[in-house]
């Protein structure tokens, strides 16, 4: 019997870095559209989960199943998955110094099949328009968050893996990128989003995910989280 499956789909899966067992059998689903934040502290495991669903060689993936919109992942390559719709914005951005930031983004449509034309990349982005022939390396680091962001959308995205956003991001700043990832969720585009920002996470997020020591110990609404004094204390320090 054919089994419906959600949109993305996590099944069992285990990754090591060389002997290191990291990735201890994660599961999780989301639905077209939602936005899921994978929380948890330090060294829980969130950014290995979101590197080997992005299919890097490191973590290894051992074990374990993974589908998008049916596709399965698994036996993929990270080249591969990104063409099937995989855009993982890491913690370091990996914005290319040397290059404007028109340059940076015209970089990320080279790869078929193409995502966002850069007249909607900068209706969408002002900042990033306005800059636009500026070396991308000497903007601010939320400007240089927002080229990341936008360097996703450039490429064909069918999910959005975000890996602390936030990070070294003064409060206001964190504001912008925050109502970008807003403008985002309204344009239904699914994503996973890893925050160290609980808080923040959480009033962008449907659904919520916790890891600890490589497992996953909740999963609920990002409301539940919010209400819930002792598990924010216990896993999340806040
Ligand atoms: N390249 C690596 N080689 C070996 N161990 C690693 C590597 N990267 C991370 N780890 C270990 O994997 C665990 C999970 O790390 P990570 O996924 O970065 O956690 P998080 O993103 O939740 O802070 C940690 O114990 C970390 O030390
Ligand atoms: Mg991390």
């Amino acid at each position: 019997m054919a089994q419906e499956k959600s949109f993305f789909s996590v099944q069992d899966i285990h990754a090591y870095y060389g002997e290191s067992y990291i990735v201890q059998g994660v599961s999780f689903d989301v639905e077209e559209g939602e936005i899921v934040a994978l929380l948890g502290r330090y060294g829980a495991g969130k950014t290995s989960t979101l590197r080997a669903l992005a299919r890097m060689d490191d973590p290894k993936l051992s074990q374990g199943e993974i589908y998008l919109d049916g596709l399965a992942l698994h036996p993929l390559k990270s080249f591969q998955a990104a063409q099937a719709g995989v855009q993982l914005v890491p913690e370091d951005r990996r914005i290319i110094g040397g290059l404007t930031v028109e340059e940076n983004l015209i970089l990320a449509q080279v790869a078929e099949p193409k995502g966002w034309e850069l007249e909607r990349i900068y209706d969408h982005f002002p900042r990033l328009g306005e800059r636009r022939n500026q070396d991308a390396i000497t903007m601010s680091g939320g400007e240089q968050q927002m080229l990341a962001v936008a360097r996703a959308l450039a490429r064909d995205i069918k999910i959005l893996l975000l890996d602390e956003p936030y990070e070294g991001l003064a409060p206001v700043i964190v504001k912008e990128i925050e109502s970008i990832l807003m403008e985002v969720r309204s344009l239904g585009i699914t994503t996973i989003i890893v925050e160290q920002n609980a808080v923040a996470a959480l009033q962008l997020a449907d659904k919520a995910l916790i890891l600890d020591m490589g497992e996953i110990v909740f999963r609920g609404s990002a409301k539940e989280v919010l209400e819930d004094k002792e598990l924010r204390h216990e896993y999340l320090a806040i």
